[in-house]
């Protein structure tokens, strides 16, 4: 198929609780089946010290300046253990969260200063060859934070971000749309306020209709 021996970067985004990992679950064994081989990753995590530092971050108490630059570290060393090497493989990550949850969370939600978050995205993701590494898509599951906060009630023991009140979902939506609108090619927004099997269809045809996963 198209693009096999080309890396795909994928982000995944939305507010707690929108419900994007059932559908990286399922993109994983739809690209697992197309033949692909797949890194299931997220963030803040996926090396031995960004999962220590999302712990820190999801529990301890910080201001929001401390808590960019644990997200920004956790992210530096995840892009260099594992996201960067894969896509050198040609392989394709799918990556729950990236950098704009940080301008979304800490930004919008948190009222930080996005400039500082820029400085901080420009020399993270910094590649050797020049320009910055971005996700080739990213899937932006947008629900209405009413609607997230009532499928999060009685969930498990909330975290950090999840004890915060509606408003702060409210802004952190906010943040996720400037995102989208300021990068409208990265982003493919997916109305998750519908059944999830029609949210499955949504985001397996974004892929198919790049030619990065085989038609129906
Ligand atoms: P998760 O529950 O989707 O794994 O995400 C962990 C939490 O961390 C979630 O509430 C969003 C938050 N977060 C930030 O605040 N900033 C970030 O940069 C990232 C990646 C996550």
């Amino acid at each position: 198929m198209s693009h096999a021996s080309t890396g795909l970067f994928i982000s995944f985004e939305g507010i707690d609780g929108a419900g994007k990992s059932t559908h990286i679950d399922m993109l994983a064994k739809a690209f697992d089946a197309a033949g692909r081989r797949v890194v299931l990753t997220r963030e803040p995590g996926g090396t031995p010290l960004a999962e220590k530092l999302r712990t820190l971050v999801l529990n301890d108490a910080m201001d929001p300046l401390s808590e960019s630059l644990l997200m920004f570290a956790a992210r530096r060393d995840h892009l260099r253990q594992v996201i960067e090497p894969a896509l050198a493989r040609g392989e394709v990550v799918l990556c729950d969260r990236f950098t704009d949850a940080t301008f979304a969370y800490q930004g919008h939600g948190r009222g930080f200063d996005l400039a500082v978050l820029g400085q901080l995205e420009r020399w993270v993701q910094a590649r050797e060859q020049g320009g910055l590494r971005q996700p080739d898509l990213t899937l932006w599951f947008d629900l209405p934070a009413a609607v997230a906060a009532e499928r999060l009630a009685g969930a498990r023991l909330p975290d950090r971000f999840e004890s915060q009140p509606q408003a702060f979902f409210e802004r952190v939506s906010a943040g996720y749309a400037a995102r989208a609108q300021a990068e409208p090619a990265r982003f493919v927004r997916i109305d998750a306020n519908q059944p999830r099997e029609r949210v499955a269809a949504i985001v397996r045809d974004a892929f198919q209709r790049r030619g990065w996963l085989p038609p129906a």
